[in-house]
């Protein structure tokens, strides 16, 4: 097998490009996968906070599997380490339970058209949070991000503030999830980090599951689940969806150790268009003119920001690589 180690190093070698893109295809496929099924089982199980448990219960045990049988190996964990990586797990585990929650309330396309202000929340922070200042034509190219969110909201069908909200919450968390990875640049490979972080962030979901869901749950929620599509069927959806979404999260902290944090931001929001077409598609979900406009208009605002954005590193850079050459 070194052999093979040897052969397929060399291929992701000679071929760098395929295999990220390689990675972002297979990233977006389980995503879209994971978004469709979890709708599906929200609409028999409407119960967010211990769904959310079981995606990260079934990813646990995945990564204890992988690390019994040397897949990866395991790295070796200390207490410095785990002071970087919880604020980042505590982060990753309250964008994924309002995510949910979200998930739950309203259509998925929505949740996803709301998400797509990701990039706007983590210029925000930058600016307010780190103290960078952000030019403001960066601020402006924004503008039609809100505006197209804004409109889409105005007329979406499913709306509700449930929906809205925990979405805006996940979009907040997953930006200071965002800004903690960076002080926590550890060193130790991708795949064993989000592994370390499932497993935290499976101890913050656990207590709002129990105290919020944990009384109808047990009093109607699961009979009345599998009075409608059998206990099989029930085990068989919660078990996918949470390898599902383990796997897409770890494409996607596999894809960021590839590519500049921007390159994967855009790729983020490719993502989301690709999940709300095939969602409206599945569900046949009626979405209003506006609603429509709004989204794609949101969506072009991400693409124009993003230019603009990757334009001014660009130049910061080789305004950078100038000054050492005159200093
Ligand atoms: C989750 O369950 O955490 C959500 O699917 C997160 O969505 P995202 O990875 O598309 O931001």
């Amino acid at each position: 097998s070194e052999g093979n180690a040897e052969l397929s190093k060399s291929f992701a070698e000679r071929f760098p490009a395929l295999v990220t893109g390689f990675f972002f295809f297979m990233w977006y496929f389980l995503n879209v996968i994971f978004n469709i099924l979890n709708k599906k089982v929200y609409n028999y199980f409407p119960y967010p906070y211990f769904v959310s448990v079981i995606h990260l219960v079934v990813g646990v045990a995945y990564c204890l599997v992988s690390w019994g049988v040397g897949l990866p190996k395991r790295a070796p964990i200390d207490k410095e380490l785990l002071v970087l990586l919880t604020p980042v797990a505590f982060c990753h585990a309250l964008g994924h339970v309002m995510s949910n929650v979200s998930f739950a309330a309203v259509a998925v396309s929505f949740t996803h058209t709301i998400k797509a202000l990701e990039p706007f929340f983590n210029a925000a922070a930058s600016q307010f949070v780190l103290g960078h200042q952000i030019p403001l034509s960066l601020w402006l190219s924004l503008a039609p991000v809100v505006i197209g969110v804004s409109m889409a909201s105005l007329t979406e069908l499913s709306f509700n503030w449930t929906g809205f909200i925990s979405a805006m919450i996940s979009n907040i968390a997953f930006t200071y999830r965002s800004i903690y990875s960076k002080k926590a640049m550890t060193g130790m490979d991708s795949t064993n980090v989000y592994a370390y972080i499932s497993i935290i962030a499976l101890l913050f979901c656990l207590p709002p599951a129990i105290f919020i869901e944990g009384p109808q749950l047990m009093q109607y929620g699961f009979r009345d689940a599998i009075a409608k599509v059998g206990l099989t069927k029930l085990m068989s959806d919660l078990f996918w969806i949470g390898m599902f979404y383990h796997l897409y999260n770890q494409l996607a902290t596999n894809t960021l150790e590839r590519v500049a944090p921007l390159t994967h931001a855009v790729g983020n929001v490719l993502k989301r268009v690709f999940v709300i077409g095939f969602s409206i598609v599945v569900f046949g979900n009626r979405i209003s003119t506006q609603t429509g406009i709004g989204t794609a208009v949101a969506i072009a605002g991400v693409g124009a920001y993003s230019l603009i954005k990757a334009n001014m590193e660009e130049q910061k850079r080789i305004f950078i690589s100038f000054s050492f050459l005159f200093d």
